[in-house]
C-alpha cells in the first residue's frame, strides 16, 4: 500500500496550519497510522551541524539506528555526514544510500563474523571495538582476508549521564566498552596485533542527554587519558566522543532544533585536541528526532467510571518509546477546533498489552472518533523500532515534498 500525498507547504504557513492542512488531505486518504517527516526541519538541523563543525577537525557520523528510512538516509548523506552503524543490515543500508565506507564507524558489542567480514570487505573507516575477544576475532578475520582493520577501542568511562536507565551506556554496570583499569593492556595488545591498526579511542555515555555537564566530564576523562598515553609515547590519530545529545520532547515547536552551538561549543572549549587529531561524533536522536511525527486516527473514545480513553489506530508497535521507557511525547489533535476546553484523556493503542499507552491523563480538546492526532518528536527511535507484533503492518512514511 503506497501513500501518495502531496503536502502544500509555503514559507508563510506556520507549523499548525501546515499540520492542519496536511491533516485534511489525510482525512481524504484515510490511511493511518504513518510517520510524517518534515524535511525542512531535518535540513535545518543538518545545516546547523555543518555550520558548527566548519573549520574544526570534526566529523559527524549519523547513528543510523535512530532512523534508517531510505529517504532520510539520502538527505543526511547529501549533507556530507558519515554513518555510524551497529549491524550488517545497517552497513548495507548506508552503502546503498551512498555513504562512503571510509566515513563509516561500526559499533556494537556483538558483531558476528559475517558482519565483520562485510565491513572489512567494503573498507569501513573504523570498528569501535568493545572487548578483547572481539579485538582478536577482528584481527583473525582481517588476517584471513589479508586486510588491516582500522579500530578504536571503546572505553567505558564510568560516567553517569543522568538519563533513563535503559539508555545510560557509560557506567561500569553497563555491558558496553572496556573498563579504564584494563585499558593499558588492551591498547598494548591492539598495537601488537598484526592485522589491527589502532586509530584511537571511542566513548559513548548515553542518550537523551540535555545538560552539558556529562559531556564536560567526558572531555575531562579523555584529556586525562590522552595525557597518560602521550607520556607513554602513544598519540591517537582520532577520538570518537559518541553521541547522546537530547531533544526537547516537551516543546517541539519552541525548540525544533537542538542547540548545536552549545553542544559543539562544549567540546571546542573542554576537549584538548591533539596535533593533527580528528574528533568524531555519532549523533542520532538530535538529528532526526524533531522532524518526525506519528499520525494516527482516533478509532473510539471510550469512557470508564472515572477515565476517558482515546483509542487510536497506532500502537506500541509503531512507536514503542512510551511503553518501553515511559517516554513523553507531545500529542496534538489536528482536527479538533483549537479554541475549545481541554480535558484529561488516556491515549492508548489497540495492541493487547497494558503498556500500549501513549499518554496518561493528557489534556486535549474534546476528541471524537475519526479525529487525527500527531504524536510529536517521533523521528528518532520511532519507525526504526517498529515491529509487527499482533501481525500489524509496519507504519508507512510520508514526507513534506
Ligand atoms: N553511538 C553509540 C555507540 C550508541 O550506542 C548510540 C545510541 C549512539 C551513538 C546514538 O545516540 P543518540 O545521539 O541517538 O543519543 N531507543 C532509545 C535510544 C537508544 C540509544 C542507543 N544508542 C530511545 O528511544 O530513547
Amino acid at each position: 500500500m503506497s501513500l501518495k500525498i502531496k503536502i502544500q507547504q509555503t514559507k508563510k504557513m506556520d507549523k499548525k496550519s501546515v499540520q492542519q492542512g496536511f491533516a485534511m488531505d489525510i482525512v481524504k486518504q484515510g490511511q493511518t497510522p504513518f510517520y510524517y517527516y518534515d524535511l525542512d526541519v531535518l535540513r535545518a538541523t543538518l545545516s546547523a551541524i555543518n555550520r558548527q563543525i566548519q573549520g574544526w577537525p570534526f566529523t559527524v557520523h549519523y547513528a543510523v539506528k535512530a532512523n534508517g528510512n531510505r529517504r532520510i538516509l539520502s538527505e543526511i548523506c547529501n549533507h556530507g555526514l558519515g554513518a555510524d552503524l551497529v549491524s550488517g543490515g545497517e552497513v548495507e543500508a548506508a552503502l546503498e544510500a551512498g555513504f562512503k565506507a571510509e566515513d563509516m564507524t561500526f559499533s556494537g558489542v556483538g558483531k558476528t563474523d559475517w558482519e565483520i567480514r562485510l565491513a572489512l570487505e567494503h573498507g569501513v573507516g573504523c570498528f569501535n571495538v568493545e572487548s578483547i575477544p572481539e579485538l582478536e576475532v577482528i584481527n583473525q578475520l582481517a588476517g584471513e582476508m589479508s586486510a588491516i582493520a582500522p579500530i578504536a577501542i571503546r572505553v567505558n568511562p564510568d560516567i553517569d549521564a543522568h538519563t533513563h536507565k535503559y539508555i545510560t551506556t557509560g557506567t561500569a554496570a553497563n555491558k558496553f566498552g572496556i573498563g579504564i583499569e584494563v585499558l593499558d593492556q588492551v591498547v598494548k595488545h591492539a598495537i601488537e596485533l598484526p592485522h589491527i591498526h589502532l586509530r584511537g579511542l571511542h566513548f559513548h555515555i548515553g542518550s537523551q542527554i540535555t545538560q552539558m555537564q556529562p559531556f564536560v566530564m567526558l572531555c575531562d576523562t579523555i584529556n586525562e587519558l590522552q595525557a597518560r598515553y602521550e607520556r607513554q609515547g602513544i598519540a591517537f590519530e582520532m577520538i570518537n566522543v559518541g553521541g547522546g545529545l537530547g531533544i526537547d520532547y516537551n516543546s517541539p515547536d519552541a525548540h525544533p532544533l537542538p542547540d548545536m552551538e552549545h553542544y559543539f561549543g562544549t567540546y571546542k572549549e573542554h576537549l584538548n585536541i591533539g596535533h593533527n587529531q580528528h574528533i568524531h561524533f555519532e549523533l542520532g536522536r538530535s538529528i532526526v528526532g524533531q522532524c518526525g511525527s506519528l499520525i494516527t486516527r482516533v478509532v473510539f473514545v471510550k469512557e470508564n467510571r472515572d477515565k476517558k480513553f482515546i483509542i487510536v489506530d497506532a500502537g506500541m508497535t509503531d512507536l514503542i518509546r512510551p511503553a518501553l521507557y515511559e517516554a513523553h511525547h507531545e500529542i496534538q489533535n489536528l482536527t479538533a477546533p483549537t479554541s475549545g476546553q481541554e480535558e484529561p484523556y488516556d491515549v492508548v493503542g489497540p495492541v493487547c498489552e497494558s503498556s500500549d499507552v501513549f499518554a496518561h491523563d493528557r489534556m486535549l480538546p474534546a476528541t471524537h472518533r475519526g479525529d487525527l492526532l500527531a504524536i510529536r518528536s517521533a523521528g528518532a527511535y520511532g519507525e526504526s523500532m517498529a515491529s509487527t507484533y499482533n501481525m500489524r503492518s509496519l507504519p508507512e512514511s510520508v514526507f513534506t515534498e
